[in-house]
């Protein structure tokens, strides 16, 4: 038997208009279209190997995640995805029958809110399609990302990114039409992103039973559904006009009404923390003085702050308030790329 590995690495990708909330979790279809920015500064890196002649009965997928075993409900996500993976159509049932060993490594915190789900389950679709000897074209590979996790359709691709809500009316379709792909960007639009990391520990709730509370329970949920398509379409001609102050003005009002609309539910969901409000007061000073920097916040107290390449060392110092808090610069990342594979 023929070995088949392969091995991924995929980026983190923060979003200027965020995704918050499912029309249809079995499909992990989104409620909104939503707009991101990969990074070069977090990283996670994943190796899929198929067992040899493991079709014995009851022999399952295994994943470790930095060394330790995945256990619970983390593993179980896994092989949810292998197995949708093994299921898809192309994959030879020889190799079908044969379950998968993962290995990964995150050098983005897990569960921070920094976006691992993202890079992690990008850098296992490229990874697990190779292995099961898929050659998926990258919209394909977007649509199976979303699978793992909906932002991670976004971390394919590098730079400026829109996932596309797809078509509304039929779910069949819906999961056709639900990708990510690149958002073209003006040549002299120059961005970075300073990373205030207040907590690297992993969150008290995950994104996705928080935001389906939110969708749940959240009377303001509808609002926030209303108006995040045209906040897309704007960051989009931004972009294109190479506006960053339009830009930098709608990703700082997106994530203000992603946590308004989280905050409504009930029990609220709050990742807002006193230093999270802290660096935000700091960012408007630094706006009220005169530099183009603008935030924004995931599931998670930690603050991203989008401003000019020219400003990123400025920034990222006065975020850094005298070495009092954690600042990672980061500029604009690659999409996912298979490094190794062994074809079956
Ligand atoms: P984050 O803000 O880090 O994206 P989430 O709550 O969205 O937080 O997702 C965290 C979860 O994503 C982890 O508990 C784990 O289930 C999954 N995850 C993160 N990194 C990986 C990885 N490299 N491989 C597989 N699953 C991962
Ligand atoms: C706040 O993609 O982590 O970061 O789809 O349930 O895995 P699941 O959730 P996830 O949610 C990300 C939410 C966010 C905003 C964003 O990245 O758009
Ligand atoms: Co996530």
């Amino acid at each position: 038997m023929t070995t088949a590995t392969a091995t991924a690495t995929a980026h983190a990708n923060i979003a200027l208009v965020k995704y918050w909330g499912k029309r249809d979790a079995e499909r992990m279809l989104p409620a909104t279209s939503s707009l991101s920015l990969t990074l070069d500064a977090f990283l996670t890196t994943t190796t899929v190997t198929l067992a040899e002649g493991g079709t014995a009965p009851g022999s399952e997928h295994t994943a470790t995640l930095d060394g330790g075993a995945l256990t619970g409900g983390q593993l179980a996500k896994v092989q949810r995805f292998l197995d949708l993976v093994r299921g898809l159509d192309g994959v030879e049932p020889s190799l079908a029958a044969r379950p998968a060993h993962v290995t990964s490594l995150n050098t983005v915190p897990t569960g921070a809110g920094l976006a691992s789900s993202a890079s992690g389950f990008a850098a296992l679709a490229g990874a697990a399609a190779a292995a099961y000897g898929l050659d998926l074209a990258p919209r394909d590979l977007s649509r199976l990302a979303r699978r793992g996790s909906g932002s991670a359709s976004r971390s394919i691709f590098g730079d400026f990114v829109v996932w596309h809500a797809g078509d509304l009316a039929d779910p069949e379709r819906g999961d056709l039409t639900s990708y990510a792909e690149p958002v073209p960007a003006a040549a002299d639009l120059d961005v970075a992103m300073a990373v205030v990391v207040l907590n690297a520990g992993p969150k008290s709730i995950g994104s996705r039973e928080a935001m389906a509370r939110t969708v749940a329970t959240s009377p303001y949920f509808p609002a926030w559904v209303e108006h995040t398509e045209a906040d897309v379409a704007e960051a989009e001609a931004a972009i294109a006009a190479g506006d960053l102050e339009r830009l930098g003005d709608l990703a700082e009002a997106s994530a203000m009404r992603m946590h308004a609309t989280m905050l409504a539910a009930r029990p609220a969901v709050r990742y807002l923390a006193p230093a999270s409000l802290e660096v935000l007061d700091a960012v408007a000073a630094l706006r009220a003085a005169g530099t183009g920097a603008w935030a924004t916040m995931d599931a998670g107290p930690n603050v991203k702050v989008l401003c000019a390449r020219a400003d990123l060392e400025t920034v990222t110092a006065v975020l850094a308030d005298g070495g009092r808090r954690r600042v990672l610069p980061a500029l604009p990342g690659p999409g996912m790329v298979v490094e190794r594979q062994a074809r079956p």
